[in-house]
């Protein structure tokens, strides 16, 4: 019998909490469960997610699993099984500034692409190695399992300070990709076996083996994207802004039909696109804010008078269920495949080795074992991703080094940046801005 285990969650009070949480308890069989710890700096949102939670479990008949949420690291990690990551330094509201800083200077505005997803970064690496730390001190047999972004950044950051971290770096963004595609065209995911490659919000397909229909469904399913837009799917559904982010997939497939494209190449790729589209005074984080915070705390408010019906307002989707695979496999040495973000140590044949990647990769009792896409990338993808990987190792630099020029050099290198000039205008806004969350950069 599997020992029932105890899952902390760090970052407890974010609102992806109540989908992972249901993805846990609808896999009970496979993931035994003892105890759930909400880890969080912020004791109000911890506590909301704590009545939730407690909801949940209650309406789901998990009476013998205990609930905790504590601002306090020891108690948080201390004898925890796995950790789930999803840790957002600053918040909603320096999101906010990732993304209009920069649609001020008339640069794409976005939370882990371009200049706001770098200066996000410089927060988040903090944030996020303070927590490995945590976890190596008082729980070092756990597993951390991270979705806390920007993933490329953090995870070289990682890398660096924690290289024998116990830890798995992960999107759900590649699934939510399969899962739409999957629903708009009439195909069912759970029968492919996908190929791809880049770096996090930066990649391609190379090939979508089916093995219902024993073939490739990749250049069916070009064509289809080329004449056919998708209509938003799983936990995105009617959402208007990832409705425009799939709709710009068409655009890119269109113009590059060779492979499938991560949608997040729209900002690398059309800037001007994205730009032009964009509210600078209402960006998605207010959407965010006015959305899926709103729902939290009135849920938790509901709760609090007393409500008993009707309360549960969260999205659920391949998010929460994407996590708990990861942990049945590593639990129970399922050997199942996921997209996931390591080191590429010639995964990519023909990209710099001490690149962090997105690749598949398998996930068992020992961890993680990428796969080798053995065939060498396209000059034009090499070229992109070099780019991006220096611009995100300059800025990992300036972190640990404190360094202001290497810092400019990286927002200078960001594939969304047109000049230095602008690149050293919105660095200097965003030091002001960050003041209380960057290193001092000289
Ligand atoms: P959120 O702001 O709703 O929640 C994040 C929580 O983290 C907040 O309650 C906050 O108080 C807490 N927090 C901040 N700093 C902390 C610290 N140092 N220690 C402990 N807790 C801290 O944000 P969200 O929208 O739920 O997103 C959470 C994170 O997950 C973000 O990094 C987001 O980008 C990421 N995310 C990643 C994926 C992926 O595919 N990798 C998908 C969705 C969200
Ligand atoms: C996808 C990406 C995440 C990103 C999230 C933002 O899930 O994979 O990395 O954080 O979208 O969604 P939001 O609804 O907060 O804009
Ligand atoms: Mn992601």
């Amino acid at each position: 019998m599997t020992k029932k285990q105890i899952i902390t969650i760090a970052g407890g009070g974010s609102t992806y909490t109540p989908g992972i949480i249901q993805a846990v308890l609808n896999n009970a069989d496979r993931l035994p469960l003892s105890e759930i710890r909400l880890y969080d700096i912020d004791e109000q949102r911890n506590d909301d997610m704590y009545l939730i939670i407690q909801y949940m479990l209650k309406k789901e008949g998990f009476k013998d699993v205990v609930i905790s949420s504590t601002e306090d690291p020891e108690k948080a990690f201390t004898g925890s099984d796995f950790i789930f990551s999803q840790i957002r330094v600053g918040g909603m509201k320096m999101r906010e500034k990732d993304e209009k800083i920069p649609l001020n200077h008339g640069l794409v505005g976005q939370e882990t692409c371009g200049l706001g997803g770098f200066a996000y970064g410089m927060r988040s690496m903090n944030g996020l190695l303070e927590i490995v730390g945590y976890v190596q001190e008082y729980a070092p047999n756990a597993w951390i399992l991270n979705y806390t972004n920007p993933e490329s950044i953090v995870s070289e950051a990682v890398r660096r300070q924690y290289p024998k971290a116990k830890m798995i770096n992960a999107c759900d963004m590649t699934i939510s990709i399969e899962e739409t595609i999957a629903v708009n065209y009439g195909y069912d995911r759970k029968n492919w076996i996908p190929t791809y490659y880049g770096l996090n919000h930066f990649g391609w397909y190379t090939s979508i083996y089916d093995k219902e229909l024993k073939r490739d469904v990749m250049p069916e399913i070009i064509e289809k994207l080329t004449t056919q837009e998708m209509e938003v799917a799983d936990f995105n559904a009617g959402d208007k802004t990832w409705q425009e982010a799939f709709s710009m997939m068409s655009v890119i497939t269109k113009n590059f039909p060779q492979n499938i494209p991560n949608n997040y190449l729209e900002y690398y790729l059309y800037p001007d696109m994205v730009v032009e589209h964009a509210d600078k005074d209402y960006t998605r984080a207010n959407m965010v804010m006015e959305g899926r915070e709103k729902n939290t705390k009135e849920m938790a408010e509901k709760i609090r008078d007393g409500a008993t019906e009707d309360i549960l307002n969260f999205n659920f989707g391949e998010h929460g269920q994407y996590i708990v695979d990861m942990a049945t496999s590593l639990l129970n040495d399922e050997r199942r495949r996921f997209m996931l973000i390591v080191p590429n140590q010639g995964a990519i044949p023909n990209l710099r080795a001490d690149a962090v990647v997105e690749v598949p990769a398998y996930v068992g009792a020992t961890g993680v074992e990428p796969i080798s896409l053995r065939e060498p990338i396209s000059d034009f993808h090499k070229g992109l991703m070099e780019a991006q990987v220096a611009a995100e190792k300059l800025l990992v630099d300036a972190y640990f080094e404190g360094s202001y020029q290497k810092a400019l050099q990286a927002f200078t290198l960001n594939q969304t940046v047109p000049n230095a000039r602008v690149a050293k205008n919105i660095l200097d806004e965003m030091i002001e801005a960050n003041k209380e969350y960057w290193p001092k950069l000289v």
